[in-house]
């Protein structure tokens, strides 16, 4: 057995619970880093910062995959535009064919339940399956990146998939300016650590409003709060993004900002956490 092997190994006699699957080993062996993105609460940017993070890092030329493992609440087939995600899924020679968009390979639940309103009420093992699908039985191909984006919390599915995949490389912790003041992130940070995933750092989000009359900056919850909560949780501080409405108007039209990043400070910003996360993974 290979050194790489053993210390694999070691890994997961950490985070029993599921056992290994050799369909998702050697899918994930092809991945080179695997990045999870998650966050206590719902609403504070996590599938607009998986989102952008993916198509940022497909703008830099890697080979990237984002998965989504909200199964209650995808939002990424939107978020890219995909305006018939059940076609544009396809299943061959009994393996899921991601859909594509702006150079990235896209899969979650969105493309399995369409434009359908209707709620998913699955329990876990039905949860646990269709993950187990979505890493094994996809042919994902040699990626430099996976990122996933997860639900709110540190629940079943992001617990899902840390157990099942060999060695996820790091966690991004995103929260509102908000939430960081009542330093609810420490819950994300000790999830991740007692799963041995590295803490790549946290993203501050919401942190300030540009007045689109003065063009003054309103800091509503104070400032520098994402850089103190950082320092006091011992983690990388990434960034802070503003409350930007060009934001939700890139969400709403499926065209992420980081793709027109010279109009905006959020763009900006994106892309700029998005060559810390390069730099830490190098
Ligand atoms: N910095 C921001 N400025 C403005 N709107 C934002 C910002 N971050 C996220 N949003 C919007 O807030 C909503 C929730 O974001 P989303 O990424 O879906 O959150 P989560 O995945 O954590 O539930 C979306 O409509 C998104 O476009
Ligand atoms: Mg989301």
């Amino acid at each position: 057995m290979t050194e790489e092997k053993e210390q694999r190994k070691d890994q997961r006699s950490t985070q029993p619970g599921i056992p290994e699957d050799p369909k998702i080993t050697l899918a994930m062996s092809h991945i080179r880093h695997k990045i999870l993105v998650i966050s206590n609460k719902g609403g504070v940017g996590k599938s607009m910062l998986a989102v952008n993070l993916a198509v940022a890092l497909g703008l830099r030329k890697k080979a990237v995959g984002l998965l989504d493992i909200d199964i209650h609440g995808p939002s990424i087939t939107k978020m890219l535009g995909i305006d018939n995600p059940q076609e544009s899924m396809q299943v061959v020679e009994q393996k899921i064919v991601p859909a594509e968009a702006y150079g990235i390979k896209v899969v979650g639940m969105g493309f399995l339940l369409g434009d359908s309103d209707a709620p998913v009420i699955w329990r876990g093992p039905m949860k646990t399956n269709v993950i187990r699908q979505f890493l094994g039985d996809v042919s994902w191909g040699d990626l430099d990146y996976l990122i996933i984006d997860s639900p709110p919390g540190t629940g079943d599915e992001p617990l899902t998939i840390c157990q099942m995949i060999p060695r996820m490389d790091g966690a991004i912790i995103i929260t509102t300016a908000q939430e960081i003041a009542l330093l609810d992130s420490r819950k994300a940070v000790r999830f991740a650590q007692k799963l041995n995933v590295p803490v790549l750092g946290i993203v501050e989000n919401m942190g300030w409003l540009t007045c689109p009359k003065c063009g003054e900056r309103i800091e509503l919850f104070g400032h520098g709060n994402g850089e103190q909560i950082a320092a006091g949780l011992g983690i990388n501080y990434l960034g802070t993004l503003p409350f930007d409405p060009q934001i939700v108007v890139a969400g709403d039209s499926g065209r992420p900002i980081v793709l027109d990043s010279e109009k905006s400070e959020a763009g900006k910003v994106l892309h700029s956490i998005v060559d810390r996360v390069v730099e830490l993974m190098s």
